[in-house]
């Protein structure tokens, strides 16, 4: 069946199908919580779409699904928002603005959250036990086909009871396949930073296979990237922290994987150079954390996904590996970043004091 025809038999079961009540399959939580501004989203499916190989018989459905946003002004730095989105308990929740001075905070840290659906469940509700962040880094990965409309409501449903009472800042990974359907949800651009407090985030979208069609345009990319990266790095020197996140790592200790990503690995001066605190990245479902030259590497990608092993820890660099399930909750008191990789049981991984 070629794609024509596929979209007008989409087409044709929308209209036929979207009749149906809007419902609620995603939400409340809250995006690029700044000091002063911050956007509560939900998703709704408003209909369901239907498709098959015979006209007489559509037997996939597709929901169609649509964000919902509400963007806050005029807040006040460091405080604590309350909200009602939608309609009834459900749409209660809360958030809290960046403080723009020194102050006290904690964030956590997962990624690879796609596939084992259950397992996904276990690590939030050890977040949800174990820490209470300010707000949430996702390092990727979030589902396991960013396109496939109906992967979306089962992550929701899986973070609900976390998103429901914290910000969250996501990077593209590879299996959200650049698709539209990711920077709709997370109203978000491929890179971005923001500032909470005296530590300063860098997250960018390291998926440069998807980035582009073409070998030309993703040079672009990746040139256009690199050279915001630099710029945003420079710009936060006064800042006592400086966290970059991207999906794939520089270096793994899983065997079959090194020395596939040389453009993150060719970012490492960067990082040096302009002193970044920590990397936080995914796509190695497990837990690995390296010292270079003075910048941490975490790689931090047991949020669900299917185990790998830490087989060929680097020599020399190498601080811990661990192939597990995990998390990492960060906080920032009195001046001090202290990092704690923890396993969803609660069980502690290592922990390590960043920076100064
Ligand atoms: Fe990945």
């Amino acid at each position: 069946m070629n794609k024509i025809l596929i979209a007008l038999l989409l087409s044709a079961a929308a209209r036929t199908l979207s009749a149906q009540a809007e419902q609620v399959v995603g939400g409340p939580y809250v995006v690029q919580a700044g000091p002063r501004a911050a956007t509560v989203m939900w998703v709704v499916e408003t209909g369901k779409a239907a498709v098959g190989l015979d006209p007489g018989r559509l037997d996939k459905a597709v929901p169609i699904l649509r964000s919902r946003q509400i963007v806050l002004s005029g807040l006040k730095p460091g405080s604590t928002y309350y909200y009602q989105s939608f309609a009834g308990e459900a749409g209660k929740g809360s958030f809290k603005t960046a403080p723009t001075t020194a102050a006290n905070f904690e964030f956590v840290v997962y990624g690879d959250t796609r596939t084992r659906h259950d397992v996904h469940r276990t690590v939030i509700e050890g977040v949800l036990k174990y820490a209470n962040p300010d707000f949430i880094v996702h390092t990727g990965d979030l589902v396991e086909d960013g396109a496939d409309a109906s992967l979306w409501p089962i992550f929701f449903n899986a973070e609900r009871e976390l998103l429901r009472k914290t910000a969250f800042y996501p990077t593209p990974g590879n299996h959200e396949r650049n698709a539209g359907e990711y920077y709709d949800l997370m109203s978000a651009k491929p890179y971005y930073s923001f500032d909470w407090g005296q530590a300063h985030f860098s997250l960018i979208d390291s998926d440069l296979p998807n980035a582009a069609p073409t070998e030309f345009e993703r040079e672009a990319f990746w040139r256009e990237q690199t050279q915001w990266l630099e710029n945003d790095l420079k710009n936060s020197q006064n800042a006592a922290f400086r966290f970059v996140a991207a999906h794939h790592p520089p270096m793994t200790a899983v065997t079959r994987r090194q020395g596939q990503n040389p453009h993150m690995t060719a970012l490492e001066p960067l990082f040096e150079k302009y002193k970044v605190t920590a990397g936080l990245f995914g796509h190695d479902h497990n837990y690995q954390h390296y010292l270079v030259r003075g910048v941490h590497y975490f790689i931090t990608g047991g949020g669900g996904a299917p185990l790998y092993d830490v087989d060929t820890p680097p020599a020399g660099i190498t601080q811990k590996v661990e192939s597990t399930e995990n998390f990492l909750v960060v906080r920032v008191v009195g001046g001090k970043a202290i990092v704690q990789a923890i396993k969803p049981t609660g069980e502690k991984i290592e922990s390590a004091q960043l920076g100064q």
